[in-house]
Parts: C-alpha cells; structure tokens; sequence
C-alpha cells in the first residue's frame, strides 16, 4: 500500500491545552487512519501531545536551529527536540523565509543538521504570486530545492526526506496585497512532475512531495488523486475537527486505493 501523509502545521495556534483537547478528541480517526498523521504544533505544545503516545501520530516541530546549542536567544535545538523524542520537523516554510527572513543558506543547514540527525524532514518550497506571473516557478523551485539540499549526501539521508510544495499565492496566510488563488490539479501535477524531476537529477529519488495551500476537505479529493501527490501540508483546515477529520476520511477512500 502506497504511503499517503495528512501532516497538520498548527503554526501559532492552539495553546497546550486546546492542542491536548483536540488530539484528544481525534485519536480514534488518528489510529483508525490509512494516512500517516503528523501534527507540527507549537514548541510549547509538544511534550503534551507526545505524552498521549497515540498510534499513527508523529508530532513534529514547525522548526529548529542547526547549531547544537549555544547563544541563540529563543531557538530550539535538535538535542532539545530528541530529549522530546520529536521525530519530526518542519524546515523553510515560506513564513519563515518571508516574515523571518530565512536565507537559502540558513535553510541549508538546518536541512543538513536535521537530516544527517534522522529527523523526517519537511523541506518547504513555493514560488510566490510575483514569481508565478513572472512565469519564473521552474527556476525559483529548482534554486531553492538545490541550495537546501547543497552538499547533502544522498545516502546519508535514508528517506527521510519529504518536499512540501506550497505555492505562497495559495497559502492562507500568503500576502495580503496579491491576489489569493488555488491551483488547478493540472498545475499541482506540473509542478510536482517538475519537483520530484529535479530531485532525481540532484540524486535524490523517490521523495515523497505533499501539496499544501489552503488544502481543505472540499479540494482534498480531486487533488489528493493527483499523479504525484503524495500527501498534503494542512493549515487552517487543520485546525477545525470538523474539517480534518473529514479530510482523514476522504483520504481513507480515495488517497490510498487509487494511489497504489
Ligand atoms: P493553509 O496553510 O492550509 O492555511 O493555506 C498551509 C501552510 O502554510 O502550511
């Protein structure tokens, strides 16, 4: 059976108790799931839902820093997250690397202490409104997959790691300025045809790739029968039980049976 991940970046929602309330309430459709399910809550958050040891689950971190410790005043190390037993994490969401300014470079070295660590790691990538009009998200999506993945040993990295591709101009969050849109499936398969192309030319072969932007339980059936979808990077649908769960739903029938 074909691999299909429901992976819930919660960004800066939820306190711990809301977190351990919801998970709660959804560990049944979580066990019963053919998906993998992966949570990506606040730091804050984490050792409350690992405690809840539910079958099915990896909860992730949304990020962390690549030094293994050090004067870096707010940051989170991978030693911190393996004490947590996170197995899990976030890297290069696009609200890192636009409201935080993460550099390419930056990106790259945590890809590299993450996934030379064992860490399953969620590499982001989208190109954004002005990039897609310019006609330019071919070139934008090879530079960021080859700077983030510069110097990674293939080999080193035992399939662990997985490509979000989230196109900015379809996140929720996006810009408020530029028009907010959602991609066809014909893009979305373009584009992860051209994804995993890219992968394999800088030698890294069958990488899972999840779509995400504004992912939800109404688009999730025609995209998650995608060629090439591999699973989704779920924001604010992933935060209404109502939604997700439908969404595990959807993917029990369609993601898994038709993607084999
Ligand atoms: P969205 O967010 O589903 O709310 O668009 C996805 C993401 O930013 O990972």
């Amino acid at each position: 059976m074909k691999d299909f991940i429901l992976a819930a970046n919660w960004k800066m929602n939820k306190t711990s108790s809301e977190a351990v309330k919801f998970v709660r309430k959804l560990k049944n459709k979580i066990k019963k799931s053919k998906s993998n399910i992966m949570i990506f809550p606040s730091y804050l958050s984490i050792p409350a839902l690992a405690k809840l040891k539910i079958n099915n689950l990896s909860v992730g971190a949304q990020n962390m820093h690549y030094a293994e410790k050090g004067t870096f005043t707010g940051e989170v190390s991978l030693s911190m997250l393996n004490d947590l037993s996170v197995k899990s994490v976030l890297i290069g969401h696009s609200e890192r690397r636009t409201i935080f300014g993460e550099t390419d470079e930056l990106i790259n070295k945590k890809m590299t202490t993450a996934l030379y660590n064992g860490l399953t790691t969620i590499l982001c990538i989208g190109e954004t409104y002005d990039e897609k009009v310019e006609k330019i998200t071919s070139k934008v999506l090879k530079k960021q997959l080859q700077l983030a993945l510069k110097g990674i040993e293939r080999d080193k990295v035992n399939g662990k790691l997985i490509v979000a591709y989230e196109p900015v101009w379809a996140i929720s969050s996006g810009d408020p300025n530029k028009p907010k849109l959602t991609p066809t499936a014909k893009e979305i398969e373009k584009t992860h045809k051209l994804i995993k192309a890219e992968l394999s030319k800088i030698g890294f072969n069958d990488i899972m790739v999840l779509y995400g932007g504004s992912a939800n339980e109404n688009n999730c059936k025609e995209f998650m029968q995608i060629d090439g979808v591999d699973g989704f990077l779920i924001g604010g649908a992933s935060l209404v039980y109502e939604k997700f769960t439908k969404m595990i739903d959807i993917a029990n029938k369609y993601a898994i049976d038709t993607n084999n």
